[in-house]
């Protein structure tokens, strides 16, 4: 069995939402306005995931919620620490929230996820950012009805950052920030211990949820008008290794494929070392199984990627693709790229492009290495300039959106089934929704349609989304 946070700690959770509840009430009638929340999230998908989970819990306490930060009675910022530049997107958030704190000192001003993880930076946090007054990691968020009452009622920082224990929270309140699609953690934390990542530091020991939990959550979600269900870890191919039964993820996948109702299934992400065959059968096999998949390779130089303790070669990442072509035609790819790890030479940054050529991935997150404190690749020297990675990093852009561009091409004139997510981010007059390989599609059509499938014929490719037009 997944080892679960007790019954007794979640019952004394509830009842801290029913005191916060009460409270929040009587502010209301004496104020004669509710208790407002606002949060903000950093990072991945599982940060989105937990702030869900954030969102429900303030609400079941009877806060209703804000986007602006002058009229918020609680601030929460979910923070992300893979790399520097989400740090200081937060540290300047901070800055900001300290001349809004002298105004309005009643405000609570609370940091949980990842980057409040790590102690150093908690410490420095506390040091000179004196005005928050509740940070929780990523182990405590199913605490947080218990530490943001104790924030409301002391003039002390309510500090908790333990690291985990193992143990997974079941059945918190959650607060899905879309109706017709949604994420589902099968698992938590991740064992790899890439060299550049910080990621297994601050989530800790890889950990599966109970197959019913996740079949619960799905049917759950479906009931409530969602089709499409994204299934989300670390690692989602190490599912299962620490149940005590015999599952893995591409039978939890078939599970999910069996449950009524469920429209599309995606999932994220799958360490190469790990594809199994068995996962590319059930993506094959699997009518609901989006053709799709996100398979990060990170770099294309074998010494590179021994440096990095990705535990697989070029030739045997290159192989699965092949292998997942084969199997799953047409297939949509992506991957995640990190340019200017230490030790990368101009030589091995080639390998990485020949790579992008070779797969000729849908499309591509590319990240420049970012040093972790902590981390195994952080004591090591680099060999580039920062000139000459910028540089590269440049270059491997112009190559793939080539790629992207040629691959959105091969779209015009097809018809295409999508689900409307709303309003155009680019185009006001337009709506805007997902095909099965996960294209962004742009096309008119009437808010009405937010939520449904429809089928698009499409006309017209750009770099990163597609146009089209209602084909009924
Ligand atoms: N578990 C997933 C996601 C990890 S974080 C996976 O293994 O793919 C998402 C991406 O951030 C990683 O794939 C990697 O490309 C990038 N990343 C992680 N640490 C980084 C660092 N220190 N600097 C730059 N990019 C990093
Ligand atoms: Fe980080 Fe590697 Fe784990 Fe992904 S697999 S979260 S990159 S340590
Ligand atoms: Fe995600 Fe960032 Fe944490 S990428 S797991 S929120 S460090």
């Amino acid at each position: 069995m997944a080892k679960l946070i007790s019954e007794e700690q979640m019952k004394v959770q509830k009842d801290f939402i029913m005191k916060l509840l009460e409270e929040n009430n009587n502010f209301a009638v004496k104020n004669g306005r509710q208790r407002l929340a606002l949060t903000e999230t950093y990072g991945c998908q599982q940060n989105e995931n937990d702030t869900e989970r954030i969102r429900g819990m303030l609400k079941k306490a009877g806060f209703g919620f804000t986007e602006d930060q002058n009229e918020a009675d609680v601030i929460i910022y979910n923070t992300c620490a893979v790399r520097e530049n989400a740090e200081q997107k937060v540290f300047g958030r901070l800055g900001i929230l300290k001349h809004m704190k002298e105004q309005r000192p009643g405000v609570v001003i609370g940091l949980c996820g990842c980057m409040v993880q790590q102690p150093h930076i908690t410490e420095k946090i506390r040091k000179i950012h004196p005005q928050v007054n509740l940070i929780f990691g990523t182990h405590e968020l199913y605490r947080m009805p218990e530490l943001l009452y104790a924030a409301m009622h002391r003039r002390k920082a309510v500090v908790s950052i333990e690291p985990s224990d193992g143990a997974i929270a079941e059945d918190i309140p959650v607060l899905h920030a879309e109706a017709q699609k949604a994420w589902v953690s099968v698992m938590y934390g991740c064992n790899n211990f890439c060299t550049y990542c910080i990621v297994p530091y601050v989530r800790g020991r890889e950990r599966s949820r109970e197959p019913e939990a996740v079949l619960n959550e799905v049917r759950e979600l479906v009931a409530g008008g969602c089709t499409e269900i994204s299934l989300l870890g670390q690692n989602v191919n190490s599912y299962g290794k620490d149940l005590d039964r015999e599952i893995d993820f591409s039978d939890l996948i078939r599970m999910v494929n069996d449950v009524p109702g469920v429209k599309r299934i995606r999932f994220m992400t799958s360490h190469p070392k790990d594809l199994s065959d068995k996962l590319i059968y059930a993506i094959r096999d699997c009518d609901k199984v989006c053709r799709q998949l996100h398979l990060p390779f990170q770099a294309g130089s074998d010494r590179v990627l021994k440096e990095m303790n990705r535990r697989y070669t070029k030739e045997q990442y290159l192989e699965k693709i092949e292998k997942v072509k084969r199997e799953v035609p047409g297939i949509s790819l992506s991957t995640d790229v990190i340019v200017g790890f230490p030790t990368e030479t101009a030589e091995d940054f080639k390998e990485t492009l020949d790579v992008i050529r070779k797969v000729e991935f849908d499309n591509i997150f590319s990240f420049i290495y970012s040093r972790r404190e902590g981390t195994p690749a952080a004591k090591l020297d680099f060999v580039l300039s920062e000139e000459e990675i910028h540089r590269n990093f440049d270059e491997l852009l112009k190559v793939q959106n080539e790629i992207s561009k040629r691959k959105n091409d091969a779209y015009v004139g097809r018809t295409e089934e999508i689900l409307v997510d709303g309003i155009s981010k680019t185009d006001k007059n337009m709506l805007s929704g997902r095909c099965d390989s996960s294209k962004i599609v742009n096309f008119a059509g009437d808010e009405s349609l937010v939520g449904k499938y429809v089928k698009v014929r499409i006309t017209e490719s750009r770099t990163w989304s597609l146009n089209g037009e209602l084909a009924e």
